[in-house]
């Protein structure tokens, strides 16, 4: 097969790219004074999180840490509040302690050399790509879903993009037809272009600048692209979940440790098992002054983005001597007041209105 750029204008397709970025590209806090601290703090939130819902936390977050010195020397609770309802806190605690690392090992001056900024914890080489060329001006691409989406289409390639080899093989075609002049302004128009036009469904080709490089619509067969295979599937973990009331009709709950999956947030009494024999023989029950299994709701699922719940869900009435710290009973009423997981409040919500009747 032909190499995806032979007879492809990449000179052209850069150059109208360009100046059509000049004209409509969109105006985004990040772009204002795009130092490397800000372009990495940026890009860091759009990781998982959509252009609109980023833009109030990057500028309270700047304003709350304006330099790395400031963020590293920020106690870790105070970074994650800042990140509060942003979702994936990881991305909070890594950009924490690479702040941490740039201080100690680069005199807290942001690296500029590949390697070093690869090194950093929560960067890859799509964000070191889009930090070296927005921020120090660098020919490196930026390789993300957004740009093999458009890059599939204007090339007509079928390899199949959730597949790491695939972007590799991007990652070496964008860096051929990286412009020497303003990589970083192409990166963000390839950008911009995705968000706006080459989009995943309703591509807007009519509006495209470059459709006169483009294969994909030459040959009319731009819907079909980019390919792209399903995530191997979520696993799926077998709960047994308990909605517990004491004779008042209070409910117990339990708060999840705060690392990890939902954390921190209140749950039901919920174990990983298959049945609920299981369960019984568990601390908890057996802390239990006494208790009754009222009734078998029945199996209820949830969906996480790499993780299914499959639980099944009882009604047990119980009486507790003494309640361990992580647990706490609440009125019906209470309920609203706690934060709870999604999955577990549909439950009780479900509950309440059932016993209402
Ligand atoms: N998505 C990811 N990075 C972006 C950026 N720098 N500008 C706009 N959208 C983006």
């Amino acid at each position: 097969m032909d190499h995806p750029l032979q007879g492809f204008d990449k000179k052209g397709f850069t150059a109208t790219l360009l100046k059509w970025f000049k004209d409509h590209k969109r105006r985004l806090p990040w772009r204002e004074s795009p130092t490397p601290y800000h372009v990495w703090v940026s890009e860091i939130m759009l990781q998982q999180t959509q252009v609109k819902t980023v833009i109030p936390y990057y500028l309270s977050f700047i304003e709350r840490f304006p330099t790395i010195y400031d963020l590293a020397m920020a106690d870790e609770t105070e970074v994650l509040k800042a990140w509060e309802g942003l979702g994936y806190y990881s991305r909070a605690r890594n950009l924490h302690q690479s702040a941490k690392i740039i201080m100690a090992q680069f005199g807290g001056i942001f690296p500029s050399q590949y390697e070093d900024i690869l090194q950093l914890k929560g960067i890859g080489t799509y964000t070191a790509g889009a930090i070296l060329s927005m921020a120090f001006g660098k020919k490196y691409p930026a390789v993300d879903g957004n740009i093999m989406r458009v890059m599939s289409r204007v090339l007509y390639m079928t390899d199949d993009i959730a597949l790491s080899k695939t972007k590799r093989k991007f990652e070496q075609l964008m860096n051929e037809i990286v412009p020497d002049e303003d990589p970083g302004a192409f990166n963000q128009s390839l950008m911009d272009l995705g968000a706006m036009v080459c989009t995943p469904k309703s591509i807007k080709c009519e509006q495209c600048p470059v459709r006169a490089y483009c294969r994909g619509f030459q040959l009319n067969l731009q819907h079909e692209l980019p390919v792209k295979s399903k995530r191997s599937k979520p696993q799926t973990v077998s709960l047994i979940t308990l909605i517990v009331q004491d004779d008042q009709g209070r409910f117990l709950l339990m708060r999840r440790p705060s690392e990890g999956l939902l954390g921190g947030l209140w749950e039901l009494i919920q174990f990983e098992a298959m049945d609920i024999e299981e369960v019984k023989g568990q601390p908890l029950f057996i802390s239990f002054e006494d208790w009754t299994i009222e009734r078998d709701l029945g199996e209820a699922i949830h969906h996480f983005s790499h993780r299914v719940w499959m639980m099944h869900v009882y009604w047990v009435r119980a009486r507790l001597v003494q309640v361990p710290e992580e647990m706490a009973w609440y009125t019906r009423e209470e309920l609203s007041t706690v934060p709870i997981s999604t999955a577990h409040k549909k439950l009780l919500e479900g509950f309440v209105s059932s016993q209402r009747k």
